[in-house]
């Protein structure tokens, strides 16, 4: 007498469970099954996966807010008015020893400073005060003297600026703003 027959009705191949053949009875598949837990397992993979992007995002932003909060704690001097003639420029770092900006003189009574790092990719900032403009020698980045942001080429960010003060003729760096646009 024939064996019976337990395959599930849907066979990989299609054909009636009659029809298939003897090892297949020793190792069944259920494909039914076999395509559900493949779902499941892509489901599991995207929610994983979704967790760990607005974990990442969460960071950054503690991040930030973390660097914004530290950078506006103290105001660190930069050069006296007299040392920068007008049309000129001085680097200096802030708020980190390793964070380096860019102030520059575009007037008798005029500066602005600028985190000297290109936002495309991170090369040294050049400033080009007779053309009001920053250049990033890199890929040909341009930006804006007076605001900062991109002029041409490949960087889509502003420089972050770097607030100043000018007290009894000395300028302070006074906090760096981020920007976004
Ligand atoms: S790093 Fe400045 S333009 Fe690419």
């Amino acid at each position: 007498m024939d064996k019976k027959i337990s395959l599930p009705v849907i066979t990989p191949d299609g054909r009636p469970p009659e029809a298939q053949p003897k090892w297949r009875h020793d190792f069944p598949i259920d494909v039914p099954e076999a395509d559900y837990v493949a779902r499941r397992d892509f489901t599991k993979f995207m929610v994983l996966t979704s967790f760990a992007f607005v974990i990442g995002q969460f960071w950054i932003g503690l991040k930030r807010a973390f660097r914004r909060e530290s950078a506006g704690t103290s105001a660190q001097r930069i050069a006296s008015v007299a040392a920068v003639p007008v049309g000129g420029a001085v680097s200096f770092s802030f708020p980190k020893p390793n964070d380096a900006c860019l102030l520059m003189r575009t007037g008798t009574d005029d500066f602005v400073a600028y985190s000297a790092k290109c936002t495309h990719l991170s090369c040294a900032v050049l400033p080009d005060v007779k053309n009001n403009a920053l250049r990033c020698p890199c890929h040909n980045g341009l930006f804006d003297l007076a605001t900062g942001r991109p002029l041409a080429g490949p960087p889509r960010r502003p420089l972050p600026r770097i607030r100043i003060e000018v007290r009894e003729g000395e300028i302070y760096a006074m906090a760096v703003e981020e920007r976004m646009t």
